[in-house]
């Protein structure tokens, strides 16, 4: 079958950026009242990277992805950087990091929550069909310090990094073939933070909603596609807790196995989770040309988003 395509462009090349400093769960069972045994069952997370500056990851992140495309940095016409942990309120963390890597072009911050790289890639996609010929996005995240670290409840979830995408024009059909973006902003209060404050969240709220909000964006971007879960050959999911990407699977009838998951080393790095995931999977070798992908991710607002690719990259 192939595959019609709702956009000329593809993604390149990936790149992503950790802190040094890791966190483990035997870390955190000295700080609060926790056991390591508890946090990787409820949420299959063994460890986790913290530090830095949003800005920093981003730049590094996105440096690897333009060295890995091959292409002169000058060609490329945005950045788009996904994350809800900017630097500072004003500027854009996106100028800064625009300015690390040395690039003249267009620059925004996108705040989606968790599902902020998603969001950022079809975003992308849009202004390539608008003559951009490539944009860089960006999903990168310094959770660490919206973080409560005496909250049990959040701190054993949330993290920092980064990863990057080069998206460029395409000649002919492009690798996008379904996405969908979403958000209920009723479930607002399961899932915040207010400035110069530490994140607030209802867990079992959160939970329960992201399996079904992970499993409606999965559903439409592939209706928009033509195709059924059975065609997709690996799942990129938001890396929140083994436990809903499980059961979001169930529901869509994709083996779990087909999933590509680092929340066991990274935990929940919001926007930065699903380039994390999808370069872990790239440099495995489980990604090869011609495979359908779908990414999804969901976060707070509710947000929610998927978009169903081939893999057309280095
Ligand atoms: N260590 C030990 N016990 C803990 C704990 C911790 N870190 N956190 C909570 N508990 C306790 C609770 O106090 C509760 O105790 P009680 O039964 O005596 O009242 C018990 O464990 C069960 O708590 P519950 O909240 O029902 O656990 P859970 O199975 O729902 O797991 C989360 C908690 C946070 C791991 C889970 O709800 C979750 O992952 N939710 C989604 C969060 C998320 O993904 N957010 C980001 C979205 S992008």
């Amino acid at each position: 079958m192939t595959a019609h395509s709702v956009s000329g462009a593809r993604m390149m090349a990936l790149g992503t950026a950790l802190p040094d400093k890791v966190l483990t769960n035997h870390d955190l069972a000295k700080m609060v009242d926790t056991t390591h045994e508890w946090i990787l069952e409820r949420t299959g997370i063994h460890e986790r990277r913290i530090g830095g500056t949003t800005a920093g990851l981003a730049a590094e992140a996105g440096r690897v992805a333009i060295e890995r495309s091959d292409i002169d940095p000058a060609t490329i016409d945005l950045l788009i950087l996904a994350t809800t942990s900017p630097d500072r309120r004003v500027p854009a963390t996106a100028s800064t990091v625009q300015e690390m890597l040395g690039l003249s072009c267009g620059a925004m911050d996108l705040n989606a929550a968790c599902s902020g790289f998603v969001y950022g890639l079809i975003a992308a996609h849009g202004f390539i069909n608008l003559g951009h010929h490539r944009v860089l996005v960006i999903g990168a995240e310094t959770l660490s310090r919206m973080t409560d670290w005496t909250d049990r409840g959040t701190c054993i979830l949330f993290a920092d990094g980064a990863g990057a995408a080069v998206i460029e024009k395409t000649e002919g059909p492009g690798d996008l073939h379904g996405w969908h973006v979403d958000s209920n902003g009723a479930l607002e209060s399961a899932l915040y933070c207010d400035f110069d404050a530490k994140i607030e969240m209802s867990g079992q709220a959160i939970f329960k909603n992201a399996v079904l909000a992970m499993e409606h964006a999965a559903r439409q971007s592939l209706e928009m596609a033509e195709m059924s879960a059975a065609d997709i050959d690996i799942v990129i999911p938001h890396q929140a807790n083994v436990r809903i990407v499980e059961a979001s699977c169930k529901r869509l009838g994709i083996p779990y196995e087909k999933t590509s998951m680092v929340i066991h080393r990274t935990g929940n790095t919001s926007s930065a989770s699903v380039p994390l995931a999808l370069e872990d999977a790239w440099s495995r070798g489980r990604v090869k040309k011609g495979d359908r992908l779908l990414l999804v991710g969901f976060g707070a607002g509710m947000t929610s988003a998927a978009a169903v690719i081939t893999w057309d990259g280095k």
